[in-house]
């Protein structure tokens, strides 16, 4: 098992330095082919290549590709070990699905699909996942937390809705982390705590009853890991290259699909805190029960070169009853602030419903750097405060 960790790993640093050395040859390339965007809050707006997340799950894949045959090496030269044909069909379904999502994500990069896309992509996507899970595995039962056992017994077998919710996973991965963007480096730098705290969670587990799960997950986390450090250290502020869509898309994918496969989607969710209270927060805007721009990203004060909550405007009128609740009520709770956006006009402005929109309403005035790197420490902390619900905390609620 180590030998095979070694190999996954080894493979997995080469993966990273290739990427280290590719993607900086290509940004020519992306921005010759319109595959580019403004970075929107640099002073002098420069252009910069996107969906470059391309390469780095291209050159995810080509590692995984390369590594197929390791763990499986065992059966080839003992024969009568027979081969464990399911384990395999996982490994390439696994790898199909990501692959599609790739694919997927790279086709929004470049044509800028409508919200309804973004979500149906992920579910197809998962499909050949689900198939393997349903010939493979099939199992449907959750067990029922200690609190809530008098009522609906010790577990519950959710059959057809289990996999509703193995699809909606990867829907929600894969749109959380695209939704928790627009500052340099944090749609990779998530990627790359969650990723780590995956792996961090699988070692740990190694020892437990669960084992092969966990190898399995570690075979993807690992040069997933790698890549995406390698792809941070080039979209980190100040960014030379965006990572597009394809890379949010490829990343909550690889996620689920570990975390489906291995059976721990409920710790995986664990390591997506800001994530799902990002998701949360932004969901009257997503349902346009608010207005939505097109952005949300902070804004860039042009004078002091800080970083200000982006605003969306309306007219008080305009809102329907629920959107003036709700509104009322995030105002209430010092999530926004609404105000004028003009003396004596009808029109006012509240800032937009994010998570990073409101670490600089709680902070003020930020510069991008520092906030990227608040919402890195904040991407950690939560992590620890995952590990803490998972161990300690877990067995007030499961017979762990
Ligand atoms: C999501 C968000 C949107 C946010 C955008 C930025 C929702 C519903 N959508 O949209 O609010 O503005 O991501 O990532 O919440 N950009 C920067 N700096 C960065 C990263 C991105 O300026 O560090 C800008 C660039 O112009 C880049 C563009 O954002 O071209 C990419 O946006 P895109 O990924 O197409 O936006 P969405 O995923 O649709
Ligand atoms: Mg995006």
């Amino acid at each position: 098992m180590w030998a095979i960790l070694v190999v996954n790993i080894i493979l997995s640093i080469i993966g990273s330095l290739v990427i280290l050395n590719v993607v900086p040859k290509f940004k020519d390339m992306f921005v010759k082919a319109h595959l580019s965007g403004v970075d929107l809050n640099k002073k002098n707006k420069p252009e910069i290549p996107e969906a470059t997340g391309v390469i780095s799950s291209c050159i995810f894949l080509i590692v995984m590709f390369i590594f197929i045959p390791f763990p499986f090496s065992k059966h080839f030269f003992n024969k009568e070990w027979g081969f464990p044909h399911q384990e395999f069909v996982q490994f390439i379904a696994a790898l199909l699905s990501i692959c599609c999502m790739v694919l997927l994500g790279f086709a929004d990069d470049v044509l800028n699909l409508k919200w309804r896309h973004k979500l149906l992509l992920p579910t197809v996507a998962s499909l050949p996942l689900l198939m393997v899970y349903y010939t493979n595995i099939n199992s449907t039962t959750i067990i029922i937390p200690k609190p809530l056992r008098f009522l609906l017994g010790n577990d519950i077998d959710l059959s057809a809705l289990y996999y509703v919710y193995m699809g909606m996973l990867a829907v929600f991965c894969t749109n959380a982390i695209n939704i928790y963007a627009g500052v340099n480096g944090l749609e990779v730098g998530q990627s790359v705590v969650i990723a780590g705290s995956l792996m961090l969670f699988n070692v740990i587990e190694l020892g437990g009853d669960c084992w092969p799960n966990h190898l399995f997950s570690l075979y993807f986390m690992i040069p997933f890991f790698f890549t995406s450090l390698a792809l941070y250290q080039l979209n980190k502020y100040p960014a030379r290259v965006f990572v597009g869509d394809t890379f949010c898309y490829f990343s909550g994918m690889t996620v689920a699909v570990v975390a489906i496969l291995g059976h721990f989607s409920k710790t995986a969710l664990l390591f997506f805190i800001p994530q799902i209270a990002n998701f949360l927060f932004s969901l009257p805007q997503l349902f346009h029960i608010l207005p939505c721009p097109r952005h949300r990203l902070p804004r860039l004060n042009q004078e002091t070169g800080y970083l200000d909550p982006s605003v969306f405007q309306f007219k008080e009128k305009t809102l329907n009853t629920l959107g003036r609740l709700v509104l009322r009520i995030y105002q209430l709770l010092g999530l926004v602030t609404v105000e004028q956006a003009e003396k004596d006009g009808e029109l006012s402005q509240s800032t937009n419903c994010t998570l990073i929109n409101l670490a600089l309403k709680l902070v003020g005035p930020t510069h991008e750097k520092t906030l990227a790197a608040g919402l890195m420490v904040l991407q950690v902390v939560c992590s620890g405060i995952a590990f803490v619900i998972r161990y300690p905390l877990a067995s007030l609620f499961y017979d762990c």
